[in-house]
């Protein structure tokens, strides 16, 4: 198996960004499939962070970094991430980014709709990170988009505008909005075009060409499998699928190319955002782990939910994208704890559960159901070693492995790159 499949088994922030740009290096090609700049990647290389929402991780390698079709491109936010990561030091040309020419643009009038109907549903609202995802992934299924390839073709945009204007404009009036001022959108789309199309490519026949050669290549998932629209705790939930699948329908590779499949994990839970979440600690302990966890959002900034490990989620998970192998990360956050739990299964209406069931009122009634193990006082920060880590660290993560009925490929034990125990290789596996 040449290639990797990087996807997120929980609910987002499992630590994708720090795994991709370690596996990068040994990669031709790191693609990201789907999402957009909701997502927020966090890489710590020598000292020095850097955060990714649309960039693929392998950028800040040099590897090859390609945006895939079932991405949805804000290209005003490219532009400016391209800058602030250029401003780090990062070249990006158009030999090291390619960006699928048939991906559908975020537009102003996107973000306007996320957000306006966050507010307009109160306390119902879903809690998105504001950036117009949603709204874009809808026009793109409803054939409205305005695509990459169209910035080539702006003078012969009409018809598509008036097919998209119709949609919002309808919908922007009963918000009691202004219509879309078509020419003010002409004008930012005509400014911003050249930048983009720059990059812009079919993309799948690059693939096809790195692909033929032999060369490895690493998709990136963005969010995590519970985010999943048709997986995950619907309606609490992102617009795209993030499960592995993804990753050849979102680049233009066939279902074969996926390769291992290596779901990230972190060794306790978080979620951003509103939605069911059994495990969650509204305690000290949950306060603790949020500090030490650093468990503020890379996009928003809000402050992420925080709880135990949860292995009936995660199993779930794994079963659902096919995971061959997991990379657990932030152990080092549990450092210290006298006790640690993992969630086992769920109690409802009187029921015991070893899955969470489909519907969003069950999800958010299921009681978690405990096992408790010690905990481990020595530090795990840092350990580049498996015989490096504490004995009831080692029980932890043998634990999990059992319960999600996964093998453990990688232990994270820190921000930085290289503090990575690799276990199974997941390029040679
Ligand atoms: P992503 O969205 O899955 O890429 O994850 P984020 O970057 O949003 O959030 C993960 C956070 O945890 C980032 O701040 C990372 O630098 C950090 N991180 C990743 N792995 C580890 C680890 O093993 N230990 C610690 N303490 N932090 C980590
Ligand atoms: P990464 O790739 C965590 C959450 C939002 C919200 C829901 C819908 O960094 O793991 P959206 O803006 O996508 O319509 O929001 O999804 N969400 C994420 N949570 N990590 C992410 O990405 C996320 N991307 C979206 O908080 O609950
Ligand atoms: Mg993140």
């Amino acid at each position: 198996m040449a290639n990797v499949t990087v996807i997120g088994a929980q609910w987002g922030d499992e630590g994708k960004g720090k795994i991709v740009d370690w596996l990068a290096s040994r990669a031709d090609a790191v693609v990201r499939f789907q999402g957009g700049h909701n997502a927020g990647h966090t890489l710590v290389i020598d000292g020095k962070t850097y955060k990714l929402s649309l960039l693929p991780s392998g950028i800040v390698s040099g590897t090859l970094s390609v945006i895939g079709n079932g991405v949805v491109l804000d290209p005003w936010a490219l532009r400016d991430e391209v800058a602030k990561v250029e401003g780090q030091g990062v070249s990006i040309t158009d030999e090291n980014l390619a960006i699928a020419d048939n991906c559908p643009l975020i537009l102003p009038l996107h973000r306007d709709l996320d957000g306006l109907r966050e507010t307009a549903a109160g306390k119902g609202k879903i809690g998105t990170t504001g950036r117009g995802i949603g709204p874009a992934y809808e026009d793109k299924v409803g054939r409205r988009a305005i695509r990459v390839c169209d910035l080539a073709h702006l003078d012969t945009l009409e018809p598509q505008l008036d097919r998209l204007c119709a949609h919002h404009d309808a919908l922007r009036a009963g918000f009691g909005q202004p219509p879309v001022d078509r020419a003010a959108l002409l004008e930012e789309l005509r400014e911003i075009a050249p930048f983009v199309l720059r990059f812009a490519q079919p993309v799948w026949k690059r693939l096809k060409k790195v692909r033929r050669a032999g060369a490895k290549i690493l998709f990136e998932g963005a969010q995590g499998v519970l985010l999943d629209v048709d997986h995950g705790t619907y309606p609490f939930v992102t617009s795209s699928n993030t499960v592995s699948g993804t990753a050849a329908s979102g680049s233009g590779l066939g279902p074969n190319s996926t390769g291992f499949v290596l779901g990230i994990v972190k060794a306790y839970t978080t979620r951003v955002g509103s939605g069911p979440f059994p495990t969650e600690l509204e305690d000290d302990i949950g306060q603790r782990l949020g500090e030490r966890g650093h468990e503020f959002g890379t996009v928003t900034g809000r402050k992420r939910r925080v709880g135990w490990f949860d292995a009936v989620l995660v199993r779930q998970s794994c079963a659902i994208s096919g995971v061959t192998g997991i990379a657990l990360t932030k152990i080092d956050v549990l450092d210290g704890l006298e006790r640690v739990k993992i969630c086992t299964g769920y109690r409802l209406r009187g029921k015991v559960y070893d899955y969470l069931p489909s519907h969003a009122a069950d999800q958010a009634d299921c009681e978690p159901i405990y096992e408790e193990m010690p905990g481990w006082s020595e530090s795990t920060a840092g350990a580049r070693s498996y015989a490096d880590l504490p004995a009831n660290a080692i029980k932890y993560i043998q634990r999990i492995q059992e319960l999600i009925e996964c093998p453990v490929a990688l232990v994270s034990t820190s921000p930085e790159r290289d503090d990575t125990i690799l276990m199974r290789d997941p390029f040679v596996d």
